[in-house]
C-alpha cells in the first residue's frame, strides 16, 4: 500500500480529467480538517489526521485546481483494508466525487493485495450507505453506540466487500 499511486491513465476507472489524486501531506491537514468540520457533526482533530499520515495509513486527497475536494484514509490490518474516513467537501457533494474516490480507493486496495474492505457508517447516514451498497458492500454487523450523537450515542453499521 506504500507504492506510488497509479496515474489517472493507469487507472481504468473514469477519473475526471480535471481532478487529481495524490497522497495527503502534513501541510494538507489544515484544509482537510476544515472540510471534516463542514461535513461531520463530530469531526476528527488535526492531530488524528497527522497521526494517520505519520503511522503510514494510506491517506489520499483529490484536488481540483490545487483545492482539496475529497479525501480518504485507509488503515491496513494484515490483508484487510479498513476505510477510516471518506469525505467530499460540501460544495462538491452529489456530483460523483464520492463514488469516484471510493472506486479509486478500492483499486488501490486491490493493488495492495487486500482481500476485504471494511468500514463503519452511522446508521442514519443513508447517503453513504447507498453509495457503499451500490459498490457491493454488504452489512456484516452492528457496533452498538459506536458514534457520539447529539442525544447520546448512535450505532454503526459495519459493511464489508470482498476485493480478492
Ligand atoms: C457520503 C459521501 C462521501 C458521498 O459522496 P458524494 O460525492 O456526495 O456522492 P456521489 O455524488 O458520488 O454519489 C454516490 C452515491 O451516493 C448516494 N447519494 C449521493 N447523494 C445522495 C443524496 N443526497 N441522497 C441519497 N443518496 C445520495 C447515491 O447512491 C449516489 O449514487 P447515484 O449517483 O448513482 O444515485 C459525501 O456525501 C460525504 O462526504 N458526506 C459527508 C461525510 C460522510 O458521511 N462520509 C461517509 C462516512 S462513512
Amino acid at each position: 500500500m506504500t507504492e506510488a499511486l497509479p496515474t489517472d491513465a493507469e487507472n481504468h476507472h473514469a477519473i475526471r480529467t480535471e481532478s487529481h489524486y495524490r497522497l495527503m501531506r502534513l501541510d494538507d491537514v489544515k484544509s482537510v480538517f476544515e472540510i471534516d468540520k463542514q461535513v461531520y457533526p463530530f469531526p476528527w482533530t488535526e492531530g488524528i489526521f497527522e497521526d494517520c499520515i505519520k503511522t503510514g495509513h494510506l491517506c489520499v486527497v483529490n484536488e481540483i485546481d490545487s483545492q482539496i475536494v475529497a479525501y480518504g484514509i485507509i488503515g491496513m490490518i494484515v490483508d484487510e483494508a479498513h476505510i477510516l474516513n471518506l469525505s467530499v467537501s460540501r460544495p462538491f457533494q452529489g456530483k460523483g466525487y464520492g463514488r469516484e474516490l471510493l472506486i479509486y480507493l478500492l483499486a488501490l486496495m486491490k493493488r495492495g493485495n487486500a482481500v476485504r474492505a471494511l468500514l463503519e457508517v452511522r446508521e442514519s447516514n443513508q447517503t453513504a450507505i447507498s453509495l457503499y451498497h451500490s459498490l457491493g458492500f454488504e452489512k456484516i454487523g452492528t457496533r452498538k453506540g459506536y458514534y457520539p450523537a447529539e442525544d447520546g450515542r448512535e450505532d454503526a453499521t459495519v459493511l464489508a466487500k470482498s476485493i480478492a
